[in-house]
């Protein structure tokens, strides 16, 4: 399609973890590029992200990767309406890496500057490949670091209505993953493991949080499955590793369902998406894409690449909060911690 007048180009910043990404993204929902490097094959030895690795990786790939994301999309920087990244939640050595090549471009450039949410990323992750997906809508979000069943009131307009008390879903698959000698990053590997396995084998807990009928608890679950091992161990019994990922990943996702699909009703919203990294997981989708056609709620997804950390979906997040007006100025900073629904500036 040709370029007219009132489009609008976001630049896209992301390293709020271990992948260095930079995006183009026109108008909120189209990828002219997505350039990712991932550092994942760095961390694997350590069995987990190490932080100040991650940082120095970062400041080695950033501008490489910005500078690619330009040459893909076929821009310039000075054809960029504004540069949109991740300021947190995240590592905040890592965040402050793509925080400082954002502002730079942006003092430099005189192009304006719009912080992102990285989970609010994730979120419109779903308007990319959804071209019809408007709020509101429910959303079940699960990272390495989250997991919200948030309802999106309007564009950047969020109700948490769910949260983990303890672990997040991603973080419960990467610790029972190498409990079981699967190694980094745990996800994909169970997910994988999984289809060899059968997941009545070992019958582990489905955690209830009394009060607070949404939120999710998956540190018990884990602690279960530390102490199956460790009772196997004992009985000199053999463990089946495909039983118990196949096992651990359907109580994880036994709840997942069941908070989804009760938050959608209750919500009376007939629209339902997911996120983040765990959302890439085949029989979580299946089990949703189920759940959903059989009580007549359409189902949105990213497609696999856009569920882990990208910058294309900052470029979509960062549009609408660029066409809400939202600019931030050289004293944006990078907030490991920040809450959805909070902003800064
Ligand atoms: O969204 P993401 O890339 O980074 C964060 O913002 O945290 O999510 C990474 C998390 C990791 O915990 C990883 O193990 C998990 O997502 N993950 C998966 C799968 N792919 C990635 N979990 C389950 N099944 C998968 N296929
Ligand atoms: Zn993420």
């Amino acid at each position: 399609m040709l370029d007219n007048k009132e489009d609008v180009f976001i630049l896209a910043i992301e390293s709020s973890c271990d992948e260095t990404a930079a995006a183009v993204v026109k108008n909120g929902r189209e990828v002219l590029s997505n350039i990712i490097y991932s550092q994942i094959a760095l961390h694997t030895v350590y069995g987990g992200v190490v932080p100040e690795i991650a940082s120095r990786k970062h400041i080695e790939k950033i501008n490489q990767v910005i500078e690619q994301a330009l040459i893909e999309a076929d821009k310039k920087l000075e054809d960029m309406t504004a540069i949109a990244v991740t300021y947190g939640p995240g590592l905040v050595g890592a965040l402050l890496v793509g925080v400082s090549a954002a502002k730079a471009i942006s003092f430099a450039s005189g192009i304006p500057l719009v912080g992102v949410h990285h989970i609010e990323g994730h979120i419109c992750a779903n308007y990319i490949e959804n071209k019809e997906l408007e709020p509101p809508f429910v959303c079940l979000v699960v990272s390495g670091g989250h997991s919200h069943l948030v309802v999106v009131k309007a564009y950047g307009e969020y109700e948490i209505i769910g949260r983990t008390r303890d672990d997040a879903a991603g973080e419960a698959f990467d610790k029972v993953a190498r409990a079981i000698g699967l190694g980094y990053p745990g996800g994909p590997k169970i997910d994988k493991v999984s289809k060899e396995g059968n997941p009545e084998a070992v019958h582990f807990p489905r955690a209830k949080v009394v009060g607070a009928e949404y939120d999710f608890s998956f540190s018990g679950l884990k602690s279960a499955v530390l102490n199956y091992l460790n009772s196997c161990e004992m009985k000199g019994e053999k463990i089946n590793t495909a039983d118990v990922a196949a096992s651990f990943q359907k109580a994880v996702i036994d709840v997942l369902v069941e908070h989804s699909i009760r938050g959608v009703k209750e919500s009376g919203l007939d629209k339902f998406a997911i996120a983040g990294g765990v959302a890439s997981n085949s029989s979580l989708r299946e089990a949703l894409e189920k759940e959903c056609r059989e009580r007549g709620i359409r189902f949105y997804h990213p497609s696999l690449a856009l569920c882990t950390d990208n910058a294309a979906m900052i470029g979509a997040a960062g549009y609408y909060e660029y066409k809400k007006g939202v600019r931030h100025g050289f004293d944006l900073n990078a907030v490991p911690n920040l809450k959805l629904g909070e902003r800064m500036g």
